[in-house]
């Protein structure tokens, strides 16, 4: 048992029983002013008024000295940690390179069309072994933590051969198993044709691969997008893991792919990207469990249409924000700013945002029993802030280190 007291705010609340917040309740969260909390077994016992605690049976925990688990906030906010529902973190070498690409004005589509982009991170990944694997992407995982995140979906895809797939979600596995943060897996076997295959050798083997991958992982996605995978090659894959694999699906993040609508009628539970959408894509999702999912840091390193995310929230939608953490779009894993940029660029509130990088970003990779709010029974894992922070403050001043302990 231990005890956070002198809170200053305690922010996202949420009543047991809510998985995501969808329109108008997007806009809103439970805050506490002058708060303690509980924890108890690793997960949120109880939590209430400091003018409440006075005279309450453990009263002497509020002395520091005579328990030396509770902890003084000194005023500080706490809130749930950050949920990253798509990242791509387990990958090999960098992509320097083809910054200096990128600078002088190649898009992304063109320095993959010389074999760079995820060619070039899957040639990396072969020479290198799984145990060095492991290490340049834990530190990674634990760079994440450091900036708050307690949960987090990684993906395979830079292996594009049964092997090296497979290496990729054994490495996974291996960072869940060694890390605090909760980590879900997810197979990405179609994210680019991998060399020696046509590309109907290349679906194919994705499709053959799904028994062993399933073994490993929790989601199946498939890149759908314009030059790499179609909407019909999507439709095999997630017909193929049908009871395997629940799909979370790349979409619109290059073109209006189709990649929404499948996986709608896949019943995904996420479709992400979203750069480029149509109001029928807004349509295709009202009414489903398909929560919408905006990589910012994607728009902002590649220059591309941030997402509409305000018009979802209009239309009834929840929206969630991730940081596709990846050597090539996004090789960013740090979820305030990506809430920042929820703000700055998308216009959407900070507790809109705040929503998107917590419970909507968990419901998103299927942890919102879990994590993303301060409910009781959740999983403490909280970040608490030093003094005189709160939810605007974080994504007005982005810059500024606002982390005082991480909770996990
Ligand atoms: O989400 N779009 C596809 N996959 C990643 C980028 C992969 C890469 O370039 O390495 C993304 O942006
Ligand atoms: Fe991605």
């Amino acid at each position: 048992m231990s005890l956070i007291y002198n809170i200053g705010r305690l922010v996202g609340i949420q009543p047991e029983g809510v998985l995501r917040l969808e329109g108008p309740a997007q806009g809103q969260t439970g805050v506490l002013e002058n708060a303690w909390l509980r924890i108890k077994d690793g997960r949120i016992a109880d939590y209430g008024k400091m003018a409440d605690l006075v005279g309450h049976d453990e009263t002497d925990a509020v002395m520091p000295d005579s328990d030396r688990a509770s902890i003084d906030a000194r005023g500080g906010m706490v809130l749930p940690g950050f949920c990253d529902s798509h990242t791509h973190v387990v990958y090999a070498g960098s992509r320097d390179g083809e910054f200096l690409d990128k600078i002088n004005g190649l898009s992304y589509e063109e320095i993959a069309a010389r074999g760079g982009g995820i060619l070039n991170s899957a040639r990396h990944l072969q020479q290198i072994s799984e145990e060095e694997l492991y290490n340049q992407s834990i530190s990674r995982v634990r760079e994440m933590m450091a900036k708050g995140t307690v949960a987090m979906e990684i993906k395979s895809g830079y292996g594009l051969s049964p092997k090296a797939e497979l290496k990729i979600l054994r490495v996974i596995r291996r960072i869940a198993e060694n890390v605090p943060a909760a980590v879900r897996s997810t197979y990405l076997g179609a994210h680019a044709v991998g060399p020696g295959y046509t590309h109907e050798e290349y679906v194919q083997m994705v499709i053959d691969l799904i028994p062993e991958a399933a073994e490993l992982a929790d989601f199946v996605d498939v890149f759908c997008d314009e030059g790499f995978f179609t909407v019909e090659d999507t439709d095999r894959i997630l017909t193929a893991a049908k009871g395997k694999l629940i799909p979370k699906i790349h979409a619109n993040e290059l073109a209006v792919s189709g990649g929404v609508q499948v996986g709608v009628k896949h019943n995904a539970l996420s479709v992400d990207h979203l750069e480029r959408t149509t109001d029928a894509e807004i349509d295709a999702l009202k009414g489903t469990e398909t929560m919408p999912t905006m990589l910012p840091g994607s728009s902002f390193f590649l220059g591309l249409p941030y997402g509409r995310a305000k018009d979802y929230i209009k239309a009834g939608l929840g929206v969630a924000l991730a940081s596709d953490y990846n050597p090539g779009s996004s090789p960013s894993g740090d979820m305030r700013f990506v809430m920042a940029q929820g703000c700055i660029k998308m216009r959407l509130t900070p507790v809109e945002a705040f929503n998107a990088v917590t419970l909507n970003s968990a419901y998103a990779m299927g942890l919102s029993r879990e994590y993303g709010s301060i409910t009781v029974g959740k999983k403490a894992a909280l970040i608490l802030t030093e003094p005189g922070w709160d939810l605007t403050k974080l994504a007005y001043q982005y810059q500024t280190p606002f982390i005082r302990e991480i909770i996990l």
